[in-house]
């Protein structure tokens, strides 16, 4: 195959940095038609970006031979099964983050992929950032030592028309909140530097939002000698948006957002230096660069840099954060099948019995 035609389900807000990605690829990718349930919004798309076909059904996508690689941009609840369907049709498949609301889904997800032969991966750009690069490579060569600690925080604010959006804000169809949709990206950096934690607590909280879902998440993680501190807003009024992750070594430190590696040792420090040197700097913005190496792989029949796998282990750091917010206790990684939130069924009875429990303290 020398280019691949391709497909945008769901026109909203992500569908656009899609689109131009795919375009930016000129010869190699073709985006051939565009579906959104909302007919006008798939026809504004349609003629903003040229796309000659429209529609308002998934399926007027899924039936073209003429298509071989789907972009979904669609609400979490819609991940797996709309997913589900395009790889049953026999298509390559590119998913938002996150991979899916619960394990249980991302699980068939995966299944689905293996048996229909077809790559499918979800969006985790940060991984496609030099400085990330970097810091995984500092990580990798223990040039700050041994990690002890490490603080992530994702201090973003939402206005409350954010939440005004139909899927957004309840647990069925967002999935949870900040931690899930917001901060996902910070868990897949946690994940992708320092590994999954073996042990979590957490606690969440709705601040300041009239939602069923939490803006407000603060959490621990505990691997052997490693423990993190990790933070999830989305009801911090803060000027602009704020990411944080730092690490501790026993011989330096890692700062991203900024990225600032450090040490006091002379020779440590031009070892960072030169390691640093050795990653070129990532032209694309990362969701670009990760869009475009989804094209490549299927071009060259090769995986994509970021698996599903990767999506599924950000989805059950998730998962096991909501489940300790949930009991209120501390939940062992990894989540087995038995776990009460694997289930889709599972994780939102629990999300409605802590909701309602919750509701009820404010109200006495
Ligand atoms: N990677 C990132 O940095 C990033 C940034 C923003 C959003 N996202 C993700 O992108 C996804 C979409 O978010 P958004 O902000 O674009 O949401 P949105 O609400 O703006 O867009 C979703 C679109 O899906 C359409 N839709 C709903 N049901 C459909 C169906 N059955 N078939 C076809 N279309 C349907 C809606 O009409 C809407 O146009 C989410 O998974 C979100 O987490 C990722």
């Amino acid at each position: 195959m020398e280019a691949v035609g391709v497909g945008i389900i769901g026109a909203g807000g992500i569908a656009a940095a899609h689109a131009k990605a795919y375009q930016m690829l000129g010869l190699k990718a073709q985006v051939i038609g565009v579906a959104d349930i909302d007919e006008e919004r798939a026809r504004a798309f349609a003629q903003r970006y040229n796309i000659p076909i429209w529609s308002s059904e998934d399926e007027d996508i899924l039936k073209r031979d003429d298509i071989q690689v789907v972009s979904l941009c669609l609400p979490h609840h819609l991940h797996a099964p709309i997913a589900l369907a395009a790889l049953q049709a026999g298509k390559h498949v590119l998913v938002e983050k996150p991979l899916a609301i619960s394990l249980e889904e991302a699980d068939a997800m995966i299944r689905a992929a293996q048996k229909a032969k077809r790559n499918l991966s979800v969006v985790l750009q940060l991984r496609f950032e030099s400085d990330v690069q970097r810091a995984r490579l500092i990580l990798e060569r223990g040039l700050i030592g041994k990690p002890f600690y490490a603080e992530v925080s994702c201090l973003w604010w939402r206005r409350p028309l954010y939440y005004e959006n139909t899927w957004r804000g309840k647990w069925a169809t967002e999935g949870g909140g900040a931690v899930i949709n917001q901060a996902t990206h910070h868990i897949d950096l946690v994940l992708y530097l320092l590994g999954m934690p073996k042990r979590v607590y957490a606690e969440i909280d709705t601040i300041a939002h009239r939602i069923e879902v939490e803006d407000w998440c603060l959490a621990t993680l505990y691997w052997d000698e490693l423990k993190a501190s990790f933070c999830a807003a989305t009801c911090a009024e803060l000027e602009t948006d704020v990411s944080r992750l730092l690490v501790l070594g026993t011989q330096g430190s890692l700062q991203m957002f900024p990225f600032r590696p450090y040490s006091r040792q002379e020779e440590r420090h031009l070892e960072i230096a030169e390691a640093c040197r050795t990653i070129p700097e990532q032209e694309l913005p990362g969701h670009t660069a990760q869009i475009h190496d989804f094209v490549f792989s299927v071009l060259e029949k090769r995986e994509p840099r970021v698996s599903a796998m990767d999506g599924r282990r950000a989805l059950e750091l998730v998962t096991a954060i909501y489940q300790s917010a949930f009991t209120q206790e501390v939940v062992e990684l990894p989540l087995s099948t038995d776990s009460p939130c694997y289930t889709t069924a599972g994780k939102l009875e629990m999300a409605r019995r802590y909701t309602a429990a919750h509701q009820a303290k404010r109200n006495s």
